[in-house]
């Protein structure tokens, strides 16, 4: 298990897929993450057995609060060994725990295993422009807005630009130890 300061990051377990199958269902959180279609439990429970244990080629975590309570999931996916990058995708699900500093912790949380445990060099990660609350938490987080791919989505009747932003290990660690001198 991997600890910040408000999350710990743990491998998934098969008893989560009831409460992914619950967020990814809900429009207002899947709004943010495009799940166009209604997912079955079945096919939650398939997915979730089916999650490779993390390793090098992608980390699919839990986010559990400290107190252990399941809110959310992360995952660093498209790992490119020659060039050091990983993508980034977060959702804390249980809407109670959004905007309080959650996701902002669990991002910070797992860019310190890619950086130093895992040794990427980039982090990167695709937000659509309606997505406020993400961009400001990935801002709070350390990442910077990169570029913006015009009209790359639709939903809800229209098109929406795709904002991509990105985390360099050295930023990262000007960063925290900015933070640790602060402390
Ligand atoms: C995006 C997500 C991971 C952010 O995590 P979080 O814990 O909710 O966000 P944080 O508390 O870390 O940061 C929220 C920031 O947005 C601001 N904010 C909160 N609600 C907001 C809103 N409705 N509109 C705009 N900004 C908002 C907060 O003030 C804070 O900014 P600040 O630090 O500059 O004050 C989480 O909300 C989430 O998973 N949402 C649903 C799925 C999703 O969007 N996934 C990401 C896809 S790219």
């Amino acid at each position: 298990m991997i600890e910040g300061q408000l999350v710990r990051l743990r491998a998934r377990e098969p008893g989560d897929a009831e409460r992914a199958f619950g967020w990814i269902n809900d429009w207002e959180v899947a709004r943010f993450l495009l799940v166009r279609y209604p997912l079955s439990l079945a096919s939650e429970r398939i997915w979730v057995e089916a999650t490779p244990a993390a390793s090098f080629g992608g980390v699919h975590l839990a986010i559990d609060t400290l107190d252990g309570r399941h809110i959310g999931n992360l995952d660093l996916r498209n790992v490119m060994p020659e060039n050091r990058t990983a993508e980034l995708g977060i959702m804390i699900g249980d809407k109670q725990f959004w905007g309080r500093g959650y996701g902002a912790d669990a991002v910070r949380t797992v860019a310190r295993l890619a950086f130093h445990r895992m040794n990427l060099n980039r982090l990167y990660l695709h937000t659509y422009a309606y997505n406020e609350r993400a961009q400001r938490s990935f801002a709070r987080a350390g990442f910077t807005l990169e570029g913006r791919l015009r009209n790359h989505l639709f939903v809800d009747g229209r098109y929406w630009d795709v904002l991509v932003m990105g985390l360099l290990r050295e930023e990262f660690d000007a960063q925290e130890q900015t933070a640790g001198a602060g402390a």
